[in-house]
Formats: structure tokens, C-alpha cells, sequence
């Protein structure tokens, strides 16, 4: 595997492959792969000739008091599972080859609506940061398709909207949650967490289990939302949100939607978590 911080040299193995009739699929990431990065891998190279994985810490998409600095950085390592999984091309911008004007004096992408709920409502400036950043990385990468974790439903839903929105040639392709076998959502904010606190963590989706449940046997939302707020409450959380949507556009529940996703984020002690469950009601 080839890893470079250089855009053209990005552009001219790409060119290359696509000249050659090859496909070219995307992964971007920001390091410390776990088995839910890796998958995304995987799945990539049975869609595509050539896999192409960019490691980018974007200092736009975190908030003042968020954990930018303290994100672990991992690259030795992820370079390792990478070229084990098979990719072939890794990109590892620094935030100057990135935003060379400095980010808050260059063009943005925002998609409207989608943005400013749930984890945009509690971390504003959040998904403007990931809509720009991917999109400068597509333009840089120029992929055929692009793979992205359900693990992040509302990332995924805002990427898809800003794909359709700026007519961007490029398939967005949804991959489902890696869980730990206690549940837990792999993510490499799990690492911030002690042993114990990963224990109790785990309660996360056994309460989206029992609410998705609970909701298919027609007992009304908002009673199933304050239940679950208390159970996690119980464990150990201080939830931030919990909020049961359609899960094609994130909209309210209306009375006759039936594929539904629950969305969660919550605190465990100083980690902010967050995990979904999409499921189908009668
Ligand atoms: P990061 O958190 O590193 O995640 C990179 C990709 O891996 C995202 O598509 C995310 O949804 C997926 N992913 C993370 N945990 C997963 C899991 N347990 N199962 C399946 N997929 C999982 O998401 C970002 O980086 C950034 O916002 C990014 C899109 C790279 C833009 O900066």
C-alpha cells in the first residue's frame, strides 16, 4: 500500500486505474481503524477494483470543546490493517494541505435542515464540517463509489443529500454497525472508556433493542422514549438525545411510517456515544 500526503500523486494513480478501465472505491476515515473501518474495506473491495482510504483528523468538523487534540492518532497501526484488508492507496493530508487558507476562510458545504437536529442540534457547525471535508476529499479522489457506516445514520443521510444536491457522479454505499459482542457500537471513542464503563456502555443497545420492540408491539413513542431515558440513566448515561425518526429522511414519526430508526447519543462520564437502530413496525 502506497500512503501519501500529496494530492496529485493521489490524482495520477486514480487517473491510471480509471484509464485502465478499473473501478476505484473510497473509504475516508479519520485513523485508529477498528474491525468497523476495516469492514468498510472489505465491503469496498467486493464492489471495486481499487480501494483508496484517506486518514484526515478534520479539525472542521470538531466544536471548540470537543476532543480534537486528545483524538487518537494511530497511523503505524492503521497502515498495518489496511494493507492486510487490501487497500492500495492510503491519503493522509495535514490540516494545511487541507485548508491551506485556514478553514474558516475558505468555501463550505452545508445541507440545510438535515444539519441542524439531533447530533448537528448538540454540536453545531458539526455536519458542515463533514460535508466539506468529504466533498474536497471526492474531488480529490474522483472514486466511482464510496462507502460509509450506518454506525454515523445522520452523516450517511446528510453525505447522501449532498451527493444528490451537487449532482456529485459518485454511489454512496451504507454499511452496516460492527458490534462488539457485548453490543457496543465499535467506535474509537470506546478506547476513552474504562473497562467498566465499556461494560456498563453496552446497555446503549440493549435499550435500542428493547425500544424497537417495545414500539413493533404498538406501545406509543413518547412512553417507550422516557422509559429508555430512565434506563439509561440507570447505567450510568447522561443521555443527549434519544429520538425515534422515519428512517428514510429523519422526519418525525407520522402514524402510518413504518421503517423507523431510533437515534441515541449519550455521555459515559466525559465520552459522548452515539448508535441507531433501524427497524420495521406492522
Ligand atoms: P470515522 O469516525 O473515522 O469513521 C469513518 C467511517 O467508518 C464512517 O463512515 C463511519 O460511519 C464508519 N464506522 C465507524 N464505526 C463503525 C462501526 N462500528 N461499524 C461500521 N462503520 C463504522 O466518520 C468519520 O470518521 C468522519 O466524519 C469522516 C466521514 C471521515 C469525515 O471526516
Amino acid at each position: 500500500m502506497y500512503t501519501t500526503q500529496d494530492i496529485a500523486a493521489i490524482r495520477t494513480q486514480v487517473r491510471q486505474w480509471r484509464l485502465a478501465g478499473k473501478t476505484v472505491a473510497f473509504v475516508p476515515t479519520m485513523g485508529n481503524l477498528h474491525q468497523g473501518h476495516i469492514t468498510l474495506v472489505t465491503e469496498a473491495l467486493k464492489r471495486a477494483d481499487h480501494v483508496v482510504v484517506s486518514i484526515f483528523v478534520n479539525p472542521m468538523q470538531f466544536g471548540q470543546n470537543e476532543d480534537l487534540d486528545a483524538y487518537p492518532r494511530t497511523l503505524a497501526a492503521d497502515q498495518a490493517a489496511l494493507e492486510a484488508a487490501g487497500a492500495e492507496l492510503l491519503f493522509t493530508p495535514t490540516p494545511a494541505i487541507i485548508y491551506p487558507k485556514g478553514m474558516d476562510k475558505q468555501t463550505f458545504v452545508e445541507v440545510p435542515g438535515l444539519s441542524e437536529e439531533l447530533c448537528g442540534a448538540s454540536r453545531p457547525g458539526h455536519f458542515r464540517g463533514v460535508a466539506t471535508i468529504v466533498c474536497k476529499l471526492f474531488n480529490i479522489v474522483q472514486p466511482d463509489l464510496a462507502l460509509f457506516g450506518k454506525k454515523d445514520f445522520q452523516q450517511l443521510m446528510v453525505i447522501k443529500a449532498m451527493v444528490e444536491d451537487l449532482s456529485l457522479p459518485i454511489e454512496i454505499v451504507g454499511v452496516d454497525t460492527i458490534r462488539e459482542s457485548s453490543g457496543l457500537a465499535m467506535s474509537s471513542r470506546n478506547g476513552y472508556l474504562s473497562e467498566a464503563q465499556k461494560q456498563q456502555a453496552a446497555q446503549l443497545k440493549r435499550t435500542l433493542d428493547e425500544m424497537a420492540e417495545a414500539i413493533a408491539q404498538g406501545q406509543a413513542i413518547p412512553n417507550v422514549v422516557q422509559h429508555a431515558q430512565e434506563q439509561l440513566h440507570h447505567a450510568g448515561f447522561k443521555p443527549d438525545y434519544l429520538s425515534v425518526r422515519n428512517a428514510a429522511d429523519l422526519s418525525e414519526v407520522q402514524a402510518d411510517d413504518k421503517q423507523l430508526v431510533i437515534l441515541a447519543a449519550a455521555f459515559m462520564g466525559s465520552t459522548r456515544l452515539i448508535d441507531n437502530l433501524s427497524f420495521e413496525r406492522a
